[in-house]
């Protein structure tokens, strides 16, 4: 295992996001709710816009769907966060990923104990034994010799490193799949960004809680940087690889920020009919606009597009040889 204090570089000074995760403290229900409101946060419950399934059962379904399997060693989850897809793999309907061994790989100690909590209570909920593990290392630091099964990042990449305009971290990630990824297995990063450079996004919760800052991704160098580590690359839209049905209206975290400075109300994408139902005269009074899920203005009204516009899945494979 790699020592997760190690900077990388001898002498080179560690990356200040890097620094963040690594001696994060900040309870996952304020990360999440407050300072990096993820997709998959979002839409951690069942819901309308995915068929009435959790975010977690609906990507593992739909990478089924894809051809793609747990392998022999099950999934490798790279910063898994508050652990919500796990949990999906552990207790609900992942496809051929119902039940598999999930190793989660994280640099933030707060984070990995309570993904360890999380699928700890499910597994006993189940009367299952928790085929769950967690490790302390590092996204461009892999310590692993050879990896057969899903190895899945979802939004981690915009975390790294970015030097000069290029997602220096991300690459490393990259290379570090080309090199442990076994020849039937897939590694699928989910990221916002395109095909154009790295922009920052300062990231922030009351008080300067959390404070980081984050990268989009610049896409074409990812894809130029798999081929050029021997992968095969697919990208698709995420809201495909869901399934998502984008005409579903729903909170934005720019509806739900307003509405809790007056209300209590659980950081959700909550179905806007739903919304309107509890809070019939907070919804009028502060306008709450409850886009469709495919509205540049969901999840953040605020932002130069939205998950239908800016979430993308790059799929890597090794590249197959070429039979003479
Ligand atoms: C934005 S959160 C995403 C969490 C989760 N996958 C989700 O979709 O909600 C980023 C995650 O990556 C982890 N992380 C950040 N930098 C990392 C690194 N260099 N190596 C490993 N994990 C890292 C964080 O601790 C956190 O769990």
């Amino acid at each position: 295992m790699s020592d997760a204090h190690r900077t990388r570089g001898a002498g080179a000074p560690e990356d200040e996001t890097r620094a963040h995760h690594r001696l994060d403290s900040l309870s996952p229900r304020r990360r999440f709710d407050e300072v990096e409101c993820t997709i998959s946060h979002l839409l951690r419950h069942p819901h309308p816009a995915l068929k009435g399934r959790r975010y977690g059962e609906a990507l593992l379904q739909g990478l089924a769907a894809r051809r793609i399997g747990p392998g022999r060693d099950g999934v490798l989850e790279i910063g898994g966060g508050a652990g919500h897809v796990a949990e999906c793999a552990l207790r609900g309907d992942a496809g051929p990923f119902t039940g598999v061994p999930w190793i989660s790989l994280d640099l933030s100690p707060r984070l990995l104990r309570s993904q360890r909590q999380r699928l700890l209570d499910a597994a006993a909920a189940q009367g299952a034994p928790p085929r769950w593990r967690g490790i302390r290392a590092d996204a461009m630091d892999l310590p692993v010799r050879r990896f057969d099964g899903l190895l899945l990042a979802n939004e981690v990449i915009a975390d790294l490193p970015v030097q000069g305009g290029t997602n220096t971290g991300a690459i490393e990630v990259v290379r570090e799949i080309a090199r442990i990824l076994a020849p039937s297995a897939a590694a699928v990063l989910i990221e916002f960004g395109g095909d154009f450079p790295p922009s920052p996004i300062e990231l922030v919760a009351g008080a300067g809680a959390g404070r980081h800052v984050e990268w989009s991704i610049d896409f074409r160098q990812l894809r130029e940087a798999a081929r050029g580590a021997g992968l095969d690359v697919e990208q698709v839209p995420l809201h495909e690889l869901l399934e998502a049905d984008l005409s579903v209206r729903c909170a934005s975290y720019t509806d739900l920020w307003r509405l809790r400075r007056l209300a209590r109300c659980e950081v959700f994408a909550a179905p806007a009919s739903e919304v309107r139902r509890r809070f019939p005269w907070l919804s009028r009074l502060l306008l709450l606009e409850l886009p469709p899920l495919g509205s540049p203005r969901w999840p953040d009204a605020s932002a130069k597009g939205g998950f239908a516009q800016l979430f993308h899945a790059l799929i890597l494979r090794q590249r197959a040889a070429v039979s003479a």
